[in-house]
């Protein structure tokens, strides 16, 4: 006995055992990578200039909800409680919407999306823009807030004016179908901003363009919350990323409280 396990000792420390023991060791380790979700390489990390990575933070402001896109935190969404906000009188001097609609140039026939369209203050100010052979989409996600214009609509008789039921990463648009794409105090609440410009970008037609109206955050005198304003520099950070396919065509400064971004969708080439 004593001589058997000697000699199998002797044996263990054979080639062959070193062998196999190498190639159990490996098959170990294929089983565990085909198991497991792949390691984040260094591209997965947050990065200033990436699109579509977002970064978590605990210590965040309680407007926000700790979700960071680009630097920024992003808002709560406004809730369907605060619509009477929305249609407040004194919003026309404080933000002069008239203007507003005005500086966007629109033309009859044209199709409009207003993309967190609320209440529809804005929607139905452009709707008689572009008139009845326009078009004007209103895009939410909060069905509450379309039920409010489905009963504008239908009191009106309004025509022209459309609700549609997005997603926090979808628009719902068809593809290459909109003129113009309207966000007015709304892409700072976006929970995923970089999904929703890539379907507003592709939703554009040639040469259709997509405007941002923020509450100027380089402006401490506009009376709004930090995360509910947004610079003109950070607009265009995220919106021009280059697989967006936009390209920044003007700001319009002179409205009292937002800046007013637009961005165009290269025409198609011949
Ligand atoms: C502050 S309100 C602005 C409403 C309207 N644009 C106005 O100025 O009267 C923001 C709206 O954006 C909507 N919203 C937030 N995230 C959205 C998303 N991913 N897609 C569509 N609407 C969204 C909210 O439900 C809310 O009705």
């Amino acid at each position: 006995m004593r001589l058997s396990l000697y000699r199998l000792f002797d044996l263990l420390h054979g080639t062959w055992f070193v062998l196999l023991v190498l190639v159990l060791s490996r098959a170990a380790i294929s089983a565990d990578k085909a198991g497991s979700p792949p390691l984040k390489t260094k591209s997965d990390a947050p990065a200033a200039t990436a699109g579509g990575v977002y970064e978590f933070r605990t210590k965040h402001d309680p407007n926000g909800i700790g979700k960071f896109y680009m630097g920024r935190e992003i808002a709560h969404v406004m809730g369907f409680i605060a619509a009477d906000w929305l249609e407040r009188p004194e919003r026309e001097d404080e933000e002069k919407l008239t203007t507003l609609v005005a500086a966007l140039d629109l033309k009859p026939g044209q199709i409009v999306a207003d993309v967190g369209a609320g209440s529809g203050v804005i929607s139905f100010l452009i709707a008689d823009e572009v008139g009845p052979e326009g078009k004007v989409l209103c895009v939410d996600v909060q069905q509450k807030m379309l039920d409010l214009i489905t009963r504008k609509i239908r009191e009106g008789k309004i025509e022209n004016v459309d609700t549609v039921l997005g997603t926090p990463k979808s628009p719902g648009l068809k593809a290459g179908t909109v003129d113009l794409i309207l966000m007015v105090d709304v892409y700072h609440e976006f929970e995923f901003p970089y999904e929703m410009l890539r379907e507003l970008s592709a939703a554009l037609k040639p040469g259709g363009r997509i405007a941002f109206v923020e509450y100027r955050l380089e402006d401490p005198e506009v009376p709004i919350k930090l995360v509910h304003k947004m610079t003109e520099v950070q607009v265009k950070r995220e919106a021009g990323l280059p697989e967006l396919g936009l390209r920044w065509k003007e700001t319009i400064g002179d409205l009292p409280r937002q800046h007013l971004i637009l961005f165009e969708k290269a025409a198609a080439t011949p």
